[in-house]
């Protein structure tokens, strides 16, 4: 190979590594409309109702999203275990959000396991997306 192939094939490599919020969206689109035919659009308003959802487990805890990431998308919130700082969730407060696939999915599936002690569904991380997208 050239020095040029490398070249774009490390462009290449960077630029999958790389997201933007909007192409989580797309691509949850998709899956959503595989799992379910009737998928019309996101919601923010859904979004905001499941990153406030209580569940209460059969250990007796109860938890949500915002038991970590606080009622404000836009604060730092604190691991409620750990007790480590968490910064802000919202793109608006932090730009660094939803820019990293592997660590999307990463947090979405143990952070959904953790609170709602299963996955989430193609349709709710779109929604939850939605709604920190729309917090300005
Ligand atoms: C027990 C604490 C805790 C709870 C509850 C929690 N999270 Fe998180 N979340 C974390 C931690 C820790 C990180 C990773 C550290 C960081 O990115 O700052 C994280 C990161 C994330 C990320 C990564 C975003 C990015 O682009 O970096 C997403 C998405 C996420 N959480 C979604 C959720 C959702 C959805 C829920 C509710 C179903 C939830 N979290 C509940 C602790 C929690």
């Amino acid at each position: 190979m050239t020095r040029f192939t490398f070249l774009l094939a490390g462009l290449f490599v960077y630029s999958a590594a790389q997201a933007a919020p909007q192409d989580f969206l797309q691509s949850y689109a998709a899956q959503a409309k595989q799992e379910n035919p009737q998928f019309q659009a996101f919601s923010a308003t859904r979004g905001e109702q499941l990153y406030h959802a209580r569940r209460t487990h059969s250990s007796g805890k109860s938890l949500s999203c915002a038991t970590c990431h606080t009622d404000n998308p836009k604060s730092a919130g604190r691991h409620e275990k750990t007790g480590k700082e968490i910064l802000p969730l919202a793109p608006v407060a932090n730009r660094e959000r939803l820019s990293d696939n592997a660590k999307v999915e990463k947090w979405f599936k143990r952070n959904c396991q953790d609170v709602l002690e299963r996955a989430c569904s193609a349709q709710e991380k779109g929604d939850f997306v939605t709604y920190l997208l729309s917090i300005k």
